[in-house]
């Protein structure tokens, strides 16, 4: 007699039904995979490794080399040989880079991303992308008393001076791209308000398209001395008026703007305080304006958009009161601001940007 159940399908084990072998002998059911346990730890030493690399110039390097040794590599960033071999190997297996031999060189992804001087760089992003990682060894203590303990809020230009240089390029690709499906370059004397601006990408592809657009831009004040080069650069700086202050209390003109531009600026604000900027920004359109809010939306089911949940994630760790939300909620604070026609466009991946028309006539909504 057997110790099994009376429900085994074999009157006796086998030699070979052992937990050993084939797991539970009479069950079909495994333990689930460790697998995504081992991803998420690895995850943290990735992300330094890939932000490492960054700043040793590792990408920079390779691109101005080619394909190199380690030995030759180590000397052209100046790092241990051993270690930065170490590094070379992980980036390899994360593909970033390729290995030929006993050379490593860029591929697409590090060329177009990873470089300085990449076409869609991301690479001054990488590091402060999470937010202050301080924060995130205290998000323990962060989740038990409903607040960080040192939120982007108390100091906010050294933490969104480095931020906006990092978002730059993609938000820029992110505006140019967006001319296909709202046509700004053709406005006739087009006049943008761009809110919270950063380092203005929003305004610099409007006014580089479109010869007789004008803009005010808004943001602290040393945020705006940053971004005065960049006007420059893009030779825009003499049809751009700075308008440096919190975008709460700053003047703003009324029934005069073609498009105003609220970029990623809304999801740090408290509803009340969304809500009125919101209305604010509505408020300074000419009728037939259009307000333009980008954000990373949350999806209905959060569950399975696991990118914005960890974009909330990352606000709950780093802001008072900041939080991602889905895109009918900003649609419905537009709305009650008095804005038509809302859509949603994606100009590039996972850059979406709402779009509403304040009506010609008041009222027919
Ligand atoms: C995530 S960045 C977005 C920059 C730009 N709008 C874009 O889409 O790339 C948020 C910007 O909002 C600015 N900002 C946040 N709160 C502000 C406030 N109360 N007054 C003025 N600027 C503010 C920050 O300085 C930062 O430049």
């Amino acid at each position: 007699m057997t110790s099994f159940g009376r429900d085994a399908p074999y009157p006796e084990p086998k030699a070979t039904h052992t937990m050993a072998r084939t797991g539970r002998p009479f069950t079909d059911r495994k333990p689930p995979p460790a697998a995504p346990i081992w991803d998420v730890i690895e995850g943290f030493g990735r992300f330094h490794v890939l932000a490492s690399a960054i700043e040793l110039g590792v990408f920079d390097a390779l691109e101005a080399a080619g394909a190199v040794s380690v030995d030759e590599l180590a000397v052209r960033v100046g790092a241990s040989p051993r270690h930065l071999h170490a590094l070379l190997q992980a980036l390899a297996g994360m593909g970033f880079l390729e290995r030929r031999g006993e050379r490593y060189e860029l591929n697409d992804t590090s060329r177009r991303y990873l470089t300085s001087s990449g076409p869609a760089t991301m690479a001054a992003l990488v590091a402060v992308a999470p937010g202050p990682l301080d924060n995130w060894a205290t998000l323990t203590e962060t989740v038990r008393r409903g607040r960080p303990a040192r939120p982007i809020e108390d100091d906010p230009v050294a933490f969104y001076g480095p931020l906006v240089r990092g978002t730059f390029a993609t938000i820029l690709r992110c505006a140019q791209r967006a001319d296909r499906q709202l046509s700004y370059s053709t406005l006739p004397d087009a006049r943008v308000l761009d809110l919270a601006a950063g380092l203005a990408p929003w305004s610099i592809a409007v006014l580089t398209s479109n010869p007789a657009a004008t803009a005010v831009v808004n943001d602290w004040p040393e945020i705006l001395d940053a971004a005065e080069p960049l006007l420059a650069d893009h030779r825009i700086t003499d049809r751009v008026e700075l308008r440096p202050g919190n975008v709460h209390q700053i003047t703003l003109e009324r029934d005069h703007y073609d498009l105003a531009v609220l970029g990623h600026v809304c999801r740090t604000e408290p509803d009340q305080l969304g809500r009125e900027l919101v209305g604010r920004a509505t408020a300074a359109l000419r009728p037939g304006g259009r307000l333009l809010l980008s954000d990373y939306f949350l999806g209905r089911e959060v569950e399975l958009d696991p990118h914005t949940a960890m974009m909330n994630v990352t606000m709950a760790a780093s802001t008072r009161e900041g939080r991602c939300r889905t895109a009918d909620e900003y649609a419905s604070w537009m709305r009650a601001a008095g804005l038509q026609d809302i859509r949603l466009i994606e100009p590039i991946g996972f850059q979406r940007v709402l779009v509403g028309r304040r009506p010609f006539r008041e009222g027919r909504q």
